[in-house]
C-alpha cells in the first residue's frame, strides 16, 4: 500500500494567525499518526510563517512513524536539519512571496550545492528527496547528485482546467514515475492532491508515497483530523486495489 505522509504546516498556520499556542502541531502529529498516517511532514520556512524551530525539535522527539522535513537548500536551515536529524529531508525551492511551493526545484542550476548538502545529510544518516517537476532531466540530475528519492510535483495536474490538460499532466507524471524507477530512485508525489484528484495518482504503479497537507487539514475543520486522515488513507487504498 502506498504510504501517506501528512503535512501539518497548516495547523501551525492557524496558530500563527493569532500568535497563540494552539492549535498545536505536536498534538496534530499524534492524532495523524494514530489515524494511520505513515509519516509527518513539516516545512521549516526561512520566514517561519507556520512551523517554528521549537515545533521541529519537539516533533523529532515525539514522531514515531517518520519525520520528513521539507526545506530549502539554505545554509541556516541545512544546519538545523543536521542538528535535529529528521528521518528524511525533502528539498524544495522557496521564494518569500509565494503562498505555497509553486514549482519544482531547479536541480541543474543548484547541482553542486545540492550534491554537497546531500552528502552531508547522508553522513548524518538522513534520507534525501528532491521535490521536482516530472521532467526527465530533473530526475536524472537528482540521481546524479546523490539523492535517494524524488517527489514529483503534482500541482499542474491538480490545477489543470481542461480534461485534455489534465490528461497531459497525468501522462507527464506517469512517465516521470517510470523514469525515476529506471534510475533506481524512490518515487513519491505531492502538492495540491485532494479527495477528488488523488485516486488516479495513487493508482500509478511504482509510486511509493504521497505527501498531502492542505486538503486534509481543511477537511479536518469539518470532520475532525482523525477522520480526515482515515478518509484519505481509504481512497489511496481503493485506488491501489481497483
Ligand atoms: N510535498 C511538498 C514537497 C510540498 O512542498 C507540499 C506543500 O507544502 C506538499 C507536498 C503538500 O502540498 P498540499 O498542501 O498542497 O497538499
Amino acid at each position: 500500500m502506498i504510504r501517506l505522509g501528512v503535512n501539518i504546516d497548516h495547523v501551525a498556520t492557524v496558530r500563527q494567525a493569532r500568535g497563540e499556542t494552539y492549535p498545536d502541531p505536536i498534538a496534530a502529529a499524534a492524532i495523524v499518526e494514530m489515524a494511520g498516517a505513515d509519516g509527518i511532514v513539516v516545512h521549516l520556512r526561512e520566514d517561519r510563517r507556520h512551523i517554528h524551530d521549537r515545533d521541529l525539535e519537539i516533533l523529532r522527539k515525539t514522531v514515531k512513524s517518520k519525520l520528513n522535513l521539507e526545506m530549502a537548500a539554505n545554509d541556516e536551515i541545512i544546519e538545523i536539519a543536521l542538528k535535529t536529524g529528521p528521518d528524511m529531508v525533502t528539498v524544495v525551492p522557496e521564494r518569500r512571496q509565494e503562498v505555497t511551493t509553486e514549482g519544482g526545484l531547479d536541480v541543474e542550476a543548484y547541482y553542486e550545492k545540492l550534491a554537497l548538502m546531500t552528502r552531508r545529510m547522508h553522513e548524518r544518516g538522513i534520507f534525501v528527496s528532491m521535490f521536482i517537476d516530472p521532467e526527465p532531466k530533473a530526475i536524472e540530475f537528482s540521481k546524479k547528485l546523490g539523492s535517494d528519492a524524488v517527489e514529483l510535483h503534482t500541482g499542474r495536474y491538480c490545477n489543470a482546467t481542461t480534461p485534455q490538460e489534465r490528461e497531459e499532466e497525468y501522462e507527464r507524471i506517469r512517465l516521470g514515475v517510470e523514469e525515476g524507477l529506471k534510475w533506481g530512485l524512490q518515487v513519491s508525489a505531492g502538492h495540491g492532491l485532494n479527495y477528488f484528484n488523488v485516486k488516479p495518482i495513487a493508482s500509478l504503479p511504482g509510486i511509493e508515497e504521497l505527501n498531502i497537507g492542505h486538503s486534509i487539514i481543511a477537511r479536518a475543520i469539518f470532520v475532525g483530523l482523525e477522520k480526515a486522515v482515515r478518509d484519505m488513507k481509504a481512497l489511496i487504498g481503493e485506488a491501489k486495489s481497483g
